[in-house]
Formats: C-alpha cells, structure tokens, sequence
C-alpha cells in the first residue's frame, strides 16, 4: 500500500493508502474508534471499526494515546460529518509508540507552554508559524540571491561591538573576554570588499533586559551590506525585499495564510514605494499629535505605534540625529545635525523591522568621527579591536550602505502575531533559556 501524507491522500480519495502521523484527538465508544491524525501536510478523521481490521489493530487502536505515534492503512473518503471533511475508514493499525498523558490540553497558561515548548511545536497554530518562518527564510534569500547577491558566513564571538556595544553577552575565550556577537555588519563591510553584494544570515544577541513584545535575546538577523550604494538605493532594494517576501508568502501559501487568519490580500499590498518621512517630519507628526518630543529624542513604543498605527504599509523614518545612530554613520552634508540613515518601521505599531545606514568610507572622516563620538558620549573605542575594521579605509575603499533586518520582527508583523516570542521555536528572552 502506497506511503502518502494526507495532503495526497485527500485530493485523490477513493484509493488504499497508508498515513504516518500522530493522534491529534481521540474518542472511542464500543466497538469504533474516531481519531484525528496529523502529519506535517494536515488533519484527517480515522474511523478504526473492531469488526474490520484484525485483532491486534483492534489493540494497538484501543490502547492508543494522544500524540501517539501511528500507522494506519485504509481508503479515504470525503465525509460531511468529519470534521476534517474527509474520513479514512482503517484496514489496519499500528502503534509505533504510545504516548503518556500529554501534558499540554486545551486551556492553559502561555507559561506552561512555554516550558513545554519541544511539544507546543506541534500544535496547529505553531506548525503554521514554523512554516511561515522557513518561507521567510526563503523567500529572503531567493530575493538576494537572484539581485546576484553573495550569502557570507560571519563569526559569531567577536572581540569588538558591532553596534552599539551597551548590550553585549560576553564570555570567556581561552582567558580572553570575547562577546556574542550583536551584528555582523562589520563582517559584511569586509567581505563588501571583495564580493560587493554580500548578505549574512545569522543570529544576533542582544543582552536587552527590556520584557516587550518586540525584543529577544537571540535574533535571527538578515544583513546585506552593498558596495556603490547610498541610502536612498538602499531604501529601494529594503523596499522591494519586503515586497517580495510578502507577496511571494501570499502567492504560494494561501492557506497555510488563511489557518493564521492572515489575509492574502492584504500581504498583496505591500508593494513599493512605501512612505518616507525625515526624522524632523516624524517628530513634526508626532507632536501634531500631542507628544512632546524634543528634537534629539529617540522614539519609543507609543511613538512608533502613532507613527504607523494608520499605516497598512511599512514606511521610512530616515536621517536620524547623530546622537542616537551608532559611530559608523557619515554626517549628513545637507544637515549636520544627522547622519545618512534610515529605520524601517511596520505598520500598526509593529515596530521596527530593519535598521539601515550609508558607511563612513573615508579614514580621516571615521576617525574624526570616532573621536567625536568618544567626546559626546563619554566613552573610550578599543581601537586596537577595531583596527581590521578601520583597515578597509586604507585599502581601495568606496561608498557603501547596508542594513540589518530583524526577521522575527518581519513575521511577528506579517502573521499579526501578538508577541515576538511565537515567531521563533525556542525563544531567548531575559526570563528564559529554556528549553
Ligand atoms: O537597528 P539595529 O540595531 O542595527 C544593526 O545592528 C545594524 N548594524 C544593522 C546593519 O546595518 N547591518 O538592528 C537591526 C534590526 C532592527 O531593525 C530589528 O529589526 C532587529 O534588528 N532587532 C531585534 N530583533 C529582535 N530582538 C531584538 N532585541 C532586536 N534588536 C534589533
Ligand atoms: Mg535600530
């Protein structure tokens, strides 16, 4: 009898098959069993009679537990009654592994399931988000990929910070202090300089103790650093990977979609272009609607929600003030007040999804700048870690952009998930490592 997943078995019923999954329900009365067996492709009702199938079927189906293993042969039909529109009648039966009790039922807290998080993967809202979160994953690099982009491989323990530097993880390397790396951008500027459009996917880590739906420890962190480009091209090409990613979710995973209660029509519309709004035309905005925000001052979380809470596209806040963008961002020519960078922001107050930049290119200008830096903050660079780094202004260097998306905060955003944590299979969040 032909292995097939019930996807198959569904579309052409009327044929002997033979299912592997897991018993996703179950109730039994008499002499009949009705299970729900899941496999990755789905559900289905499997209706297990004691006077059609032999004896030791008849057992293993009596005996059989919640997210037991199984095999189970028979002849699907489609059957109004089930609740999965379609029943397979069982010829034969099969335990590969019965399961104890399980220890997740139908009401509980968002604590337990995170502890018993290797099991809550397999719930149907999980299994969905999981196969969004690959398709992501793919369709990202199927954009780069095909832009004639390079994928390149960072190191994750690094000696120097790649970014702000306040929220690093550190450890110890062989009697040496070494940190988890936070952005693998000045890795990619390197590598920039030898494959001009190169990407790095990779996790990043933020020892952030901040308890938001936004933030977590550990990040998947997509970042193409471009040779040639200013920021105004690197909006466009952040635009349209959005967009493809988006689009291409809602083309190919209808309903995979709709199981999310994700509306293909809407991800149909994040085309470009999107908004762009300067910081000063933001803060104008934002004090139209009633804050007080100073010039200078960072936005946060209430801020960013009044920003994009009438949005169904993400938009652009660009050319923040210096003060609060890292040391590797060129001033602003045409205002000295900021630098030549952008952040993307999602709609509906999802927050930002990318953080993008054009890169001091000029030694004398980023060593001017660090110091500034220095003397602004109150703080001393290692130089000597960033040596390599600065090494690419003395070595044939151009112009170059580059940006970090968070992809967690992509699917949070396109599947309206309500905390970051469910766009990850084992979140690290200031309160949990485990499992
Ligand atoms: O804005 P960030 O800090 O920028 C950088 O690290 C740059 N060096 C990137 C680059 O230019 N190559 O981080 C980039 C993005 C943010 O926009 C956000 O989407 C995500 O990373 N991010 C986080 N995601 C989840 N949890 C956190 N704690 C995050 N911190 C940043
Ligand atoms: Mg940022």
């Amino acid at each position: 009898m032909k292995a097939v997943h019930i996807l198959e078995a569904v579309r052409s019923p009327g044929k002997p098959v033979r299912l592997s999954g897991w018993i996703h329900r179950k109730r039994q009365s008499g002499g009949i069993a009705f299970m729900v067996l899941r496999d990755v492709t789905g559900l289905i009702q499997v209706a297990v009679k004691k006077d059609m199938v032999d004896a030791k079927s008849w057992d293993d189906a009596s005996a059989a537990t919640v997210e037991s293993s199984v095999e189970v042969s028979g002849t699907v039909k489609e059957d109004k009654r089930s609740p999965t529109g379609y029943e397979l009648a069982a010829t034969h039966f099969k335990s590969l592994n019965v399961a104890e009790p399980f220890p997740i039922t139908e009401y509980q807290s968002t604590e337990l399931l995170l502890d018993k998080r290797h099991l809550w993967l397999r719930s149907q809202k999980m299994i969905a988000v999981m196969k969004a979160r690959s398709y992501v994953f793919k369709y990202a690099r199927e954009f780069l990929d095909k832009k004639g982009f390079f994928e390149i491989t960072p190191p994750i323990l690094t000696k120097s910070a790649g970014e702000t530097g306040a929220n690093l993880f550190d450890t110890d390397f062989f009697g040496t202090k070494a940190y988890l790396t936070e952005s693998s951008q000045l890795y990619a500027e390197a590598m920039a300089f030898s494959l001009e459009k190169v990407y790095s996917f990779a996790p990043s880590f933020r020892a952030e103790n901040s308890r938001t739906t936004k933030h977590l420890a550990e990040y998947w962190h997509l970042e193409p650093e471009m040779l040639y480009y200013d920021n105004r091209k690197s909006m466009a090409l952040q635009e349209r990977l959005v967009s493809h990613i988006s689009s291409r979710l809602a083309i190919q995973h209808p309903l995979m979609l709709k199981e999310l209660g994700v509306s293909a029509e809407e991800l149909l519309k994040i085309k470009p272009p999107f908004k762009r709004m300067s910081y000063e035309e933001a803060l104008m905005f934002l004090n139209d609607k009633g804050f007080q925000l100073k010039w200078g001052d960072d936005f946060g979380v209430e801020h960013e929600k009044a920003l994009t809470d009438s949005e169904d596209k993400p938009m652009f806040v660009y050319n923040w003030p210096k003060e609060i963008k890292p040391f590797y961002m060129p001033i602003n020519p045409k205002d000295e007040r900021t630098v030549l960078c952008s952040d993307l922001q999602a709609p509906h107050g999802h927050g930002e999804i990318i953080g993008g930049s054009e890169r001091i290119w000029k030694l004398d200008d980023l060593l001017s700048r660090m110091q500034e830096v220095e003397k602004a903050k109150g703080i001393k660079f290692n130089m000597q870690n960033y040596q390599w780094w600065i090494d690419l202004r003395r070595y044939g260097s151009v112009q170059h952009s580059g940006f970090g998306l968070g992809i967690e905060r992509v699917i949070k955003w396109l599947l309206n998930l309500d905390h970051i944590r469910d766009a990850i299979p084992f979140p690290r969040m200031s309160n949990r490592l485990e499992p």
